[in-house]
């Protein structure tokens, strides 16, 4: 389940919504989030990270040391750092929580980034301006993380050109910022393992996951023919619709595929 991080207009309510505050900047005075293996790890660096005790314009979620999420995330003020020649301007529109967020946090990821970190590895961003040398992006494009661990969830932030995707800005806010992880590996599957053409079928368990879903649309798309396994639940058939109208061909339960 992904949950988004939105920009603060869309904060309301009890919901799972937090504020749209994550992500990555480059000067000395900002957060600069470097993904190690896990076994190559440096020590947190507090001359890399500066929190504010005045009211900035950037706020962020951020962790100093590994633990339980809710108790080593905290929300800070970071100081921007000004837009150098080949740097962009980002404001964060949306950035979700993925499951992984949640477990680079806890420090059980495969990798893990340099201490103290801005949580969030995508989400979607507007630039703001662009540094002098800036050729692949303008103000008003909508950008996406080019690698995990940019840290998504801050308000703004400024990011090498090089650490961004255009992507169009006329497609739905929560999907562009979803784009990154979940899609990619959909695509990533179904693509570099097997030859598949049109016709083809293919099957996948956890078919009602983020990836899942990815897979029944863009499976869909490429016209090849999805068969979905779940795990069984009360609201069966209601999931079974929203997978279909998605794009699934069929969807069983573990249980069905089990009996002959
Ligand atoms: N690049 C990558 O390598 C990459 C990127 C993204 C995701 N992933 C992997 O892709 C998978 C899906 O990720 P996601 O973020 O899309 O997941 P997600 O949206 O959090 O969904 C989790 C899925 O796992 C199912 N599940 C959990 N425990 C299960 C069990 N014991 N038996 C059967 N199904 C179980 C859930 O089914 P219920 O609804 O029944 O609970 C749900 O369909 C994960 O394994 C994740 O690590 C890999």
């Amino acid at each position: 389940m992904t949950y988004l991080a939105a920009s603060s207009s869309e904060l309301t309510g009890g919901n799972m919504w937090v504020c749209g505050a994550l992500c990555r900047a480059r000067a000395p005075a900002q957060l600069g989030q470097r993904l190690l293996p896990e076994s190559s790890r440096r020590r947190p660096d507090a001359a890399s990270f500066s929190a504010s005790a005045e009211a900035s314009r950037v706020r962020a979620l951020v962790y100093g040391h590994h633990g339980d999420p809710a108790k080593v995330v905290e929300l800070k003020n970071l100081e921007l750092a000004a837009v150098g020649g080949s740097d962009v301007h980002v404001k964060m529109l949306a950035a979700p929580i993925n499951p992984s967020d949640i477990n680079m946090i806890q420090g059980n990821y495969g990798l893990l980034p340099q201490l103290p970190a801005v949580g969030g590895n995508e989400g979607v961003g507007q630039v703001i301006a662009v540094g002098s040398s800036v050729t692949g992006v303008k103000p008003g494009d909508w950008v996406i993380p080019a690698n995990p661990g940019l840290g998504t969830w801050r308000t703004e932030a400024v990011f090498g050109e090089e650490e961004l995707i255009t992507v169009p800005s006329d497609i739905p806010l929560q999907s562009a910022a979803t784009l990154g992880v979940n899609p990619c590996t959909a695509y990533r599957m179904l693509m570099d393992f097997e030859r598949l053409q049109p016709g083809d079928s293919v099957i996948q368990n956890a078919s009602n996951s983020g990836v899942g879903q990815a897979v029944i649309q863009i499976a869909a798309a490429l016209g090849l023919r999805t068969i979905n396994v779940l795990r069984d639940r009360p609201d069966l058939q209601k999931l079974t619709d929203r997978l279909k109208n998605l794009g699934a061909d069929h969807v069983v339960t573990e249980e069905e595929l089990r009996k002959a």
